[in-house]
């Protein structure tokens, strides 16, 4: 297989929600539009596509995969030999070896009915269990040796724990292509805190973003007088949103200068802050939005300003527990 010297596309699209019944209530009714936005996607260059082996809930496990699988495999038209399908195998404490981490992909393959382009360690286990994780990576490192993937990635690793394992892979010979963690104009703390950016640049490995929309409170579309989502998102938005007065006027006036929505102007600042964002559409219309955060830019004065008023919320979205640092 040619290695992953072709450029990602500037902008990816997630797939948590697809598939994921009990957190985002998805229902095979939902599986025509979900191939409706993957098309219209592929269409328009967005052309990588995140997912993972523990995306869909209970009976569902690997669903956001199979969809995924099935929805390329239909797929005919432009860019069709651009589609970058990404997986994330999760170190569930089952997997020790690096046998099991190749096991995985193989189940993840066969789901997606194809091999994987970029293959991810979806979180590292360096806060809990920091013994297990070499042969897990070792085990995506083999992989990239034998020519199974594209290329290798890691995600929710913070800038220590990134140069500790892009160690390793230097001396198995592998490259670490990317990085994938929480990032948004509400969530910043792997480049403010954990310093992932600086050490992504350093060692040549592209920033992904994920989560850039602040699972849809960037998108203007909550507010506190109207009812806001159920489950993990309802206590965060509720913290969250009456401190946003300041940030949401920036947004808004940078709406008017370029003529975007919210969440374009949210997603271009991700651009601008040089990483690849993955929103997550659920359906046709979300994807097609999504897409107007490409083609143009923010200056460099509008990012600060942005930088500045997301300065004045004090409150973050939820952390992953499993990122390092
Ligand atoms: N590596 C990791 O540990 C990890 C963790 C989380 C996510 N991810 C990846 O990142 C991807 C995206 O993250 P995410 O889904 O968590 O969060 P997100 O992209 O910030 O938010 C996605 C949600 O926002 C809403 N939305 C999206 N586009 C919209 C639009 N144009 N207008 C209005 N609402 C819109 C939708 O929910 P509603 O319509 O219900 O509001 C959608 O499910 C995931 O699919 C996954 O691939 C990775």
């Amino acid at each position: 297989m040619t290695k992953f010297s072709l450029a990602l596309p500037k902008m990816g699209c997630g797939t948590w929600a697809w598939g994921n019944r009990l957190l985002w209530g998805y229902s095979p009714d939902m599986d025509q539009e979900l191939q409706a936005a993957f098309d219209f996607c592929v269409t328009a260059g967005i052309t990588l596509f995140d997912t993972g082996d523990s995306y869909g809930t209970g009976r569902l496990n690997g669903r956001s995969e199979s969809l995924l699988g099935q929805f390329s495999q239909a797929y005919q038209g432009r860019n069709q030999d651009k589609i970058i399908l990404a997986t994330k195998l999760a170190p569930y404490p089952w997997r020790l070896t690096a046998g099991s981490m190749k096991r995985a992909y193989r189940s993840s393959s066969e789901r997606l009915q194809r091999p994987v382009d970029l293959v991810q360690m979806h979180w590292s286990t360096a806060n809990y269990a920091p013994w297990q994780e070499k042969n897990l990576l070792r085990g995506l490192a083999e992989l990239d040796d034998a020519d199974q993937v594209r290329g290798v990635g890691v995600s929710n690793y913070g800038g220590d724990r990134l140069r500790k394992i892009h160690q390793w892979f230097t001396d198995w010979g592998v490259p670490i292509k990317t990085l994938q963690v929480q990032y948004s104009l509400l969530s910043q703390d792997p480049v403010t805190k954990y310093g992932v950016k600086e050490v992504c640049d350093e060692l040549g490995i592209q920033l992904i973003a994920y989560s850039p929309l602040a699972l849809g409170l960037l998108t203007g579309k909550y507010s506190l007088d109207k009812p806001l989502p159920k489950g993990l998102r309802n206590r965060a938005f509720k913290q969250i949103l009456p401190e946003m007065g300041q940030l949401q006027a920036c947004l808004q006036e940078l709406m008017a200068i370029h003529q975007k929505t919210m969440a374009q102007v949210a997603l271009n600042w991700c651009i601008c802050k040089g990483t690849i964002p993955i929103p997550g559409a659920k359906n046709l219309a979300q994807a097609q939005e999504n897409a107007g955060a490409l083609g143009w830019r923010l200056s460099a004065a509008e990012v600060e300003n942005l930088d500045r008023a997301a300065a004045s919320v004090s409150k973050t979205m939820l952390q992953n527990p499993f990122q390092s640092q």
